[in-house]
């Protein structure tokens, strides 16, 4: 593992970061994925703002690495802090990031302030911050499941809000988040929380009403995708190859499929017919996944995800 990424502790230590792109107006999904990669968002342009985190957790830390490797940020206009000295210690000492002394400091000083706590600590900590935020500050949530609502019942009513949904590979620049706005975040605002999760992977908007349906997609899909690649590697096991270049066969394929899809734009099933040839070796092995019912399944499962995380945010 990158030393970079150690963590002293926490449950989600080997998470990590990301790369990104595209942007849809909240209510204009488009049916297909065209426009990936064509988004004029993408400038990797300085924000020339102060942005404070607190929380210096695996998704801080990629955040961090990734305003910084993209020049969308440099070390002097970063602060973060932590409840653990060693996290702050490790983030001074390897981004040269400023440290805020404690969250109010980081509040105080942040013009973009992120909140990546884990989201039973949220209330506290917005209440503990409340005094120090300035009205000008533009506050970004990462916690999962936490509604802006919550936010500025805890801040100002007038505050502007941004709530993220990212992914666990953030943490290698290929992640991806869906953003959400208040009603009063400016174009100025929406553009700099861009920026920000740009910096570890694509970005999309969607309305606040679609954040569960997000995290059972891409908040909890990375978990599928390594069981769909655990699975094929023990295929390959299956038929005589061995381990490490069985794992490396389906990680790489699962990868490369993805960026083909990603850069042609092209519908999946047009990519699938390619490789299917008729009687061929492909079709073959496609017709053992629809007896599986493997196309449900997977729908099934960003199902229940989805009707999961409405039910905890419900009880939170
Ligand atoms: N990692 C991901 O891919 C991902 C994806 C989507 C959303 N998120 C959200 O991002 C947030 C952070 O996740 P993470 O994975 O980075 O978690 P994490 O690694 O556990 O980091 C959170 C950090 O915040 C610290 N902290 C807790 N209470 C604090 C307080 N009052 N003041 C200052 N620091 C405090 C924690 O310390 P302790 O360890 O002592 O508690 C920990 O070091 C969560 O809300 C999560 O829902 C993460």
């Amino acid at each position: 593992m990158d030393a970079r990424f150690a963590r002293s502790r926490g449950p989600l230590r080997d998470a990590k970061i990301a790369a990104s792109q595209a942007i849809y107006p909240c209510g204009s999904q488009p049916d297909s994925i065209e426009g990936v990669g064509n988004d004029r968002y993408n400038r990797a342009m300085p924000l020339q703002k102060r942005i404070a985190f607190i929380g210096a957790g695996s998704m801080t830390e990629a955040l961090v690495t990734g305003l910084l490797k993209s020049q969308v940020a440099k070390p002097e206009d970063v602060s973060v802090t932590d409840i653990l000295a060693a996290r702050r210690d490790h983030m001074q000492a390897t981004y040269g990031v400023r440290i805020a002394t404690d969250n109010q400091d980081a509040a105080g000083w942040g013009q973009i302030l992120v909140l990546s706590v884990e989201p039973e600590h949220m209330d506290a900590v917005l209440e503990e911050i409340r005094p120090r935020v300035s009205g000008d500050a533009l506050v970004i949530s990462v916690a999962a499941g936490y509604p802006i609502a919550r936010l500025t019942v805890h801040l100002k009513p007038d505050m502007r809000t941004v709530r993220a949904m990212p992914n666990t590979p953030s943490s290698v620049l290929a992640g991806v988040t869906a953003l959400t706005f208040s009603g009063n975040a400016t174009t100025a605002d929406q553009e700099a929380a861009t920026a920000v999760f740009e910096a570890v992977g694509k970005v999309v908007v969607v309305d606040e009403s679609l954040m569960d349906a997000v995290t059972g997609l891409s908040g909890s899909g990375p978990a599928y995708v390594y069981l769909i690649i655990e699975a094929l590697a023990d295929g390959g096991v299956r038929m005589g190859l061995p381990r490490q270049v069985s794992e490396l066969l389906a990680a790489q394929t699962v990868l490369g499929a993805a960026r083909m899809l990603l850069e042609s734009g092209e519908h999946p099933g047009r990519l699938k017919d390619r490789v299917a040839s008729p009687g061929g070796t492909t079709i073959a092995g496609i017709e053992r996944l629809e007896e599986g019912q493997f196309r449900a399944t997977l729908m099934s499962a960003v199902e229940a995800a989805t009707r999961r995380s409405r039910e905890l945010g419900s009880s939170g």
